[in-house]
């Protein structure tokens, strides 16, 4: 097996993915298929961790689900010994069918609706993280209805834009999430929540965007909290026992991105942490992120079968294979990039480039737009590197194409962990038109 930074290979040169050939897998799982190479999802987690650990602070790793939902995403997170954030009751229900420990669990999102937070409360999940004053007081009421406690957090937007993609942002003030500092929302919020004896107070939450790729707006965020948590000491004498960061560390997914490593994040984080705790006289707080791309994106991989080609003199020639838009909305949303292998042979030379075109009935399903690849004709596997985030979890039923499977691979061997669907799924919520 010979290996480079990207991927690896097999003696017949094949891609293989968590020591399983590529060819294998398409071949018994069919294609459009997600896989993910296990080991290297506990790979980046272990990264994060050993920062923390040689950071000698209280952490906790909360794997952002919403990156990739599934029962076995949720096992492995747990045997890592991580926590998650969910975001929806959906989120919330497939975790507990998962058994994840529930005070590990926080329950997150900007319009979490009543029955939710009941669900959340019912099975004591350790931490809501409030967003706006609307749940604030639906989560009285469901307090005072099942007369329980509920450790919670406050989402703070700290004004700290990070340098991505519009969409991705989240830390700025004009954002639909969370309570504004400058503004004076923080701190009201902060006052309604200290004065509910059913809620604990336990810390501060921001999140500044996503596919971030220096440090700079983590230092920033830090400071605009830490300056908060230094006023509150002062006029309430209230110091928060968690610094919940939130997530947003990048990955390559092509070879423009200039990636850090995800131990320099969390070594950062923890300097400016001390740092600003020692100049304003504050407890170092336990410090949590949030990471979801960072986890599983560069683990996950889209294997496609090649079909169609249109060639059009003068013109980048269409290569069309069997998923698209439908398996990964990023490149039609976002203007994602990636890169594509071809899973016969990932070490040979390219000699053209091509539209590398979905499936689906719109013009915008270009999965890459300038791909560069040897000759392939139909039949070929290719491979689309670091899909495992925000993929599968934005899949939809577009076109009623079923989605793909999704495999777990490790140590040579391979498990299916989410089926494909079928026909049938697609139609099990349709009923006939009764005419009266
Ligand atoms: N914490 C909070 C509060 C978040 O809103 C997010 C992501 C995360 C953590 C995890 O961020 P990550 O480590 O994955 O960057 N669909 C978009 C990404 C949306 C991110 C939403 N929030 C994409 O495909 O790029």
């Amino acid at each position: 097996m010979s290996t480079n930074d990207y991927y690896q290979t097999n003696d017949q040169g094949h891609l293989m993915i968590g020591g399983v050939d590529a060819l294998k897998l398409a071949e018994n799982f069919g294609t459009p298929l997600v896989v993910y190479d296990v080991a290297q999802i506990r790979k980046q987690f272990n990264a994060l961790k050993q920062a923390f650990v040689a950071g000698q602070v209280d952490y906790a790793i909360s794997y952002a689900s919403k990156a990739f939902t599934s029962i076995a995403i949720y096992q492995v997170i747990n045997e890592l010994g991580g926590h998650i954030d969910v975001v929806s009751g959906g989120e919330l229900y497939t975790a507990l069918k998962a058994g994840f420990p529930t005070e590990k669990i926080s329950f997150h999102g900007n319009n979490k609706t009543k029955d939710e937070l009941l669900m959340a409360v019912e099975n004591n999940v350790g931490v809501i993280i409030l967003d706006n004053f609307h749940e604030i007081e639906l989560l009285k009421q469901v307090l005072h209805e099942t007369n329980k406690k509920v450790q919670v957090m406050l989402r703070i937007t700290p004004g700290v834009s990070a340098h991505t993609h519009e969409y991705d942002q989240t830390g700025q003030e004009d954002s639909k999430f969370g309570f504004d500092v400058r503004s004076g929302q923080a701190e009201k919020a902060f006052l309604q929540v200290k004065a509910e004896e059913q809620m604990e107070l336990i810390g501060l939450h921001a999140h500044i965007g996503s596919q971030i790729l220096e440090t700079e707006g983590f230092n920033l965020e830090v400071e605009k909290l830490m300056q908060l948590v230094q006023e509150w000491k002062q006029k309430y004498d209230y110091q928060p026992q968690v610094l919940n960061l939130g997530g947003g560390f990048g990955i390559r997914y092509t070879a423009k991105d200039r990636v850090i490593g995800l131990g320099t994040f969390v070594e950062q984080i923890i300097a400016s942490v001390r740092t600003l705790a020692e100049q304003y006289q504050l407890n170092v707080p336990a410090i949590w992120v949030e990471p979801g791309r960072s986890i599983v994106g560069e683990a996950g991989y889209s294997l496609y079968t090649v079909g169609s080609r249109k060639d059009v003199p003068g013109l980048t020639p269409y290569v069309t294979v069997d998923g698209g838009m439908g398996d990964n909305i990023r490149p039609a949303l976002y203007q994602a990039e990636y890169e594509a292998l071809v899973a016969k042979r990932p070490a040979a030379e390219p000699v053209e480039k091509v539209h590398l075109a979905g499936r689906y009935c719109e013009s915008g399903d270009i999965l890459i737009d300038q791909a560069c690849l040897p000759k392939t004709k139909p039949g070929d596997v290719i491979a689309v590197l670091a899909t495992g985030a925000y993929g599968y979890s934005m899949a939809s039923n577009y076109n009623r194409v079923p989605r793909p499977a999704v495999v777990f691979a490790e140590n040579g061997q391979a498990q299916e962990v989410v089926t494909r669907e079928t026909y049938d799924d697609l139609i099990k919520n349709d009923r006939f038109y009764q005419e009266k």
